[in-house]
């Protein structure tokens, strides 16, 4: 890629002040042959937050040949704490942004004749990544209470992104960011790769095409939480010298370090994650979303059925999820907690379901329906990371563009809600407010501890 070119789109980015409309801004990247590995069409990425699902996404992007990842950044040096909750010692992997340096250096010493390549830099800090002029996209997975933050940060300064779910930590971050997307024209995947998947795809064209009748119900179940709180009297513990403790809280409230607080286990703590019900729910309800055909909306009541949530202690988001969601086309969707997840949608003539990881259909004459040419025939993507990098180049939109991240996600935050309040709340998808309830409409946002806002 020319960096003239990344430098005058970058430039013409802030000249325009932002006020750009998707289709006009096209990535240096179109200017180059699409498709060959010669520089001019090569996709220049860094990586921010390469802890356990980091890391895997960014070997998937080592692993296009059109991609070069030149940068990666965590506020963990190097540590293998991630697995500290099992029992018997943790034999996993190292991760943080040494190790990620190291991973992308020998993956490209491996390309090279002299079998020799030093040309990954690692930074604690996403914003020195930002200011980067040749860097076309960012991966971002971190926990999720830096989501919001940095893609808005990312969709300032120009580069692409793909964020991991759930996208946000509250409703109003969720619009933020799809708003920061459309206004600087990025191209954006949310990491609900179920989007990707041939045979989600096919199951939610055969609901959406009317095989099971008309969809009464969708059924979703989360996994309980599967690691185990700390004892009710935890003590704050010293800062490990591998971690920037400060820029892992970012803009969550700031409080005494714990082990369990961080690495993985953020999801079960309310100031960095909605619990299960985001973590797990963002994926099987976006499933639901796009099978009712209402990706770019969302429900018009939701009530709590008896959600739990802790009393004290260290993990604070619910223990056992259970809300029910009313869509104005009367498609009721459940989500509970359950050992094993189960994906369930229930027509007025047959059901599908998938457990175990596999679909099971009713009448199984189903499983072999073909949609015919004059049909609804959804996006097909058959893999989530090549699927944004041909974006990239294309300037189309992906497979889980923003808005549909964000109302799969906003679901499960209007779970939380109402199982928080213990309520049956009524919700104006338009304008994405509670109707009748400032007490619910308070929760929609949340502050930022400073320098951090959106
Ligand atoms: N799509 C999927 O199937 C899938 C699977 C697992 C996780 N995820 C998502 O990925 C995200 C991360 O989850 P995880 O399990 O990898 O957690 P993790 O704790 O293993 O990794 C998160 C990493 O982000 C780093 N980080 C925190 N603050 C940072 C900052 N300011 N700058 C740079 N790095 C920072 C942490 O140090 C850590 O290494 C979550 O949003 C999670 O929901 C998605």
């Amino acid at each position: 890629m020319s960096r003239n070119s990344v430098i005058s789109r970058r430039a013409f980015l802030h000249k325009a002040g932002g006020a750009l409309v998707f289709p006009y801004v096209v990535s240096s990247s179109v200017l180059g042959k699409a498709g060959t590995t010669a520089p001019s069409s090569r996709i220049t990425m860094g990586s921010i937050g390469v802890g356990g699902m980091g890391t895997n996404n960014m070997r998937a992007f080592l692993n296009q040949g059109d991609v070069q990842v030149v940068a990666v950044c965590d506020v963990v040096k190097a540590s293998n704490e991630y697995g500290h909750w099992y029992k018997n010692g943790w034999q996993g992997p190292w991760f943080g942004r040494e190790p990620a340096r190291k991973i992308v250096e020998d993956y490209y010493a491996k390309k090279t004749p002299s079998g020799q390549y030093k040309g990954c830099d690692a930074y604690i800090d996403f914003r020195k990544l930002l200011a980067r002029d040749d860097i076309d996209a960012v991966c971002i997975t971190t926990p999720d209470h830096w989501h919001a933050v940095m893609v808005v940060m990312a969709a300032a300064a120009g580069k692409d992104i793909y964020c991991e779910k759930p996208l946000s930590l509250t409703v109003a971050e969720g619009r933020a960011m799809a708003e920061a997307v459309r206004r600087f024209g990025i191209v954006f995947q949310t990491g609900t790769q179920r989007r990707s998947s041939q045979e989600f795809r096919f199951v939610c064209e055969l609901v959406r095409n009317g095989r099971i009748g008309r969809l009464k119900k969708v059924i979703t179940t989360v996994g309980p939480n599967n690691k185990e709180a700390p004892p009710k009297d935890w003590q704050p513990e010293p800062v490990p010298d591998w971690l920037d403790y400060d820029m892992w809280l970012g803009p969550a409230p700031w409080v005494p370090y714990h082990t369990s607080r961080c690495l993985y286990t953020f999801r079960f703590g309310i100031d960095y994650s909605g619990g299960q019900t985001t973590n797990l729910g963002a994926h099987w309800i976006d499933v639901a979303q796009w099978a009712n055909g209402t990706d770019i909306t969302g429900p018009i009541e939701v009530e709590d059925m008896g959600g739990e949530f802790p009393k004290d202690g260290l993990f604070t988001t619910v223990t056992k999820v259970n809300f029910r969601a009313l869509y104005a086309n009367g498609m009721e969707l459940t989500c509970k907690t359950q050992e094993d997840d189960v994906l369930r949608f229930e027509g007025t003539e047959g059901w599908i379901q998938f457990q175990q990881n596999k679909f099971t259909y009713y009448p199984q004459s189903l499983k072999t329906s073909v949609i015919g040419p004059n049909e609804i025939h959804l996006y097909i993507s058959n893999d989530h990371h090549r699927n944004f990098i041909d974006c990239v180049k294309t300037r189309k939109e992906t497979a889980a563009p923003v808005e549909v991240g964000h109302r799969s996600t906003s679901v499960c935050h209007l779970g939380n809600i109402a199982m928080t309040l213990k309520r049956k709340l009524r919700w104006d998808p338009d304008v994405e407010r509670f109707i009748g309830s400032d007490e619910a409409n308070r929760m929609l946002s949340r502050s930022m501890r400073s320098p951090w806002h959106l």
